[in-house]
């Protein structure tokens, strides 16, 4: 076989075998295939698509190119839950503990973030002593002692995607939605549960603006888990203003804590109870409404919160912050920011107000930045509010004057006053099962 064959049958619309694809991953992870020939065959890809065979063979090869997990240590149906990234959304925080509390084993390992959006490892790290570097023996022995355990990815899983996400990012081709959902799924496929609760963004701050592009990409991940004999569901989320109000790591575990103690705001509980209630369904293999009551008993009362301070521990994490949560904020300043007109909030131009974090410190430009865990924004106002010229909309948390004019001024673009009453948009628009 060469590869040169592969990229011109790709390039002229044809489909590869299972064979052909498993050569072309197997031989570039080996090293054996140039990266000039990847590049070629993914903007060949990006151009002519996949079908949904060679979609599903391509996560196959890709999932196996490394470290596959076996959670078989672990009793009971493991279920993992994933987010395609965006502003403010902090859900595994919330729902792992909930999960957890509902007696439902979560063993997940998290991302951190890059660009706009936020990762959960980065979040977590903003609590002080709390260790992400779990080695997999420590993962499975507190998944089982506590039911959960949250660590950073692992170096071994999944070497194909490391190796061609570098190269998407330069070619121009991560928008390609089976090259997305390869990618996505060969690293749950590897990581080992048994079923998936997927939450696919939309919208101003996601990878997927519009709701056909994002229910595509959904269908065609909850396909990839059927045929591989896993069970998934694809919740599609709106993404056209921030979740919650905090954007920032350490804020946005204050939001964590305040949205388990039931005083959180309405869409992020909204939405964390909702992904909760479908991972217990699964997990615990039990009816939907009684999944949703063992959810809400947990939830409120606070069971979901003791089992958070009992994880946080249980990773060398303070939890003073917990009924402190100022702790994690230390010397920070913070700057109001006004509104410039009467009117409706409407449109949140949301990938800026992930840029205006990033720009304080937040977030990172480049993989080798370093974030500064205790600044970022929280929004007071967001689409459907009637706000008035000089009312406050939000804060930022800075330790940099020039940091926080720069991100003014980028919030200032990112939103529009209407003259006329504008909806709130809704949470969650479908999902796909
Ligand atoms: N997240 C991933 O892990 N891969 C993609 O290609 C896009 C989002």
């Amino acid at each position: 076989m060469r590869m040169v064959d592969l990229i011109q049958k790709k390039r002229e619309g044809g489909e590869l075998s299972q064979n052909e694809i498993e050569y072309l991953i197997g031989e570039f992870v080996r090293g054996h295939i140039p990266d000039y020939q990847m590049a070629a065959f993914l903007m060949a890809v990006y151009f002519q698509h996949m079908t949904e065979a060679e979609t599903f063979f391509l996560t196959r090869a890709m999932e196996y190119s490394g470290q596959v997990m076996d959670l078989s240590t672990i009793k009971g149906i493991k279920v993992d839950k994933h987010s395609t990234g965006g502003v403010g959304d902090k859900t595994t925080v919330i729902l792992a503990p909930i999960v957890a509390a509902c007696g439902v084993k979560v063993a997940k390992l998290s991302g951190r973030g890059l660009g706009h959006t936020g990762g959960t490892i980065d979040k977590l790290e903003a609590i002080p002593g709390f260790c992400t570097s779990l080695d997999f023996d420590q993962w499975v022995k507190q998944v089982n002692e506590i039911g959960i355990a949250v660590a950073g990815g692992n170096e071994q899983l999944v070497p194909a995607d490391k190796k061609i996400y570098a190269l998407r990012d330069v070619t121009a081709t991560v928008e390609e939605v089976s090259l997305i959902a390869s990618s996505i799924m060969s690293k749950k496929l590897a990581s080992g549960a048994d079923a998936f609760v997927l939450d696919v963004k939309v919208g101003s701050g996601a990878f997927m603006k519009t709701l056909p592009e994002a229910r595509t990409l959904a269908a065609l991940m909850v396909k990839i888990a059927a045929r591989s004999g896993k069970k998934a569901c694809a919740f599609l989320t709106n993404m056209d203003m921030p979740l919650g109000k905090s954007v920032g790591n350490a804020l946005e575990i204050i939001e964590c804590v305040e949205t388990l103690k039931g005083e959180g705001p309405r869409d992020l509980t909204d939405i964390c109870l909702s992904l909760a209630i479908k991972m217990v369904e699964y997990g615990a293999a039990i009816s939907e409404q009684e999944a949703k009551n063992r959810v809400l008993e947990r939830f409120e009362n606070l069971d979901a919160l003791n089992k958070f301070a009992e994880f946080v521990r249980a990773q060398g994490g303070d939890t003073a912050f917990i009924e402190e949560p100022g702790l994690l904020l230390a010397d920070v300043k913070v700057l109001p920011w006004f509104a410039r007109a009467d009117g409706w909030i409407g449109r949140m131009e949301t990938e800026e107000i992930g840029k205006a974090a990033m720009v304080l410190g937040a977030g990172r430009e480049t993989k080798e930045s370093v974030i500064d865990p205790a600044v970022g924004l929280v929004l007071e106002k967001k689409t459907g509010d009637a706000v008035k010229r000089n009312e406050i909309l939000g804060y930022l948390y800075y330790r940099e004057e020039k940091r926080a004019e720069e991100a003014l001024e980028i919030l200032n673009r990112a939103i529009d006053y209407d003259t006329e009453p504008v909806e709130a948009p809704r949470l969650i628009l479908d999902i796909v099962a």
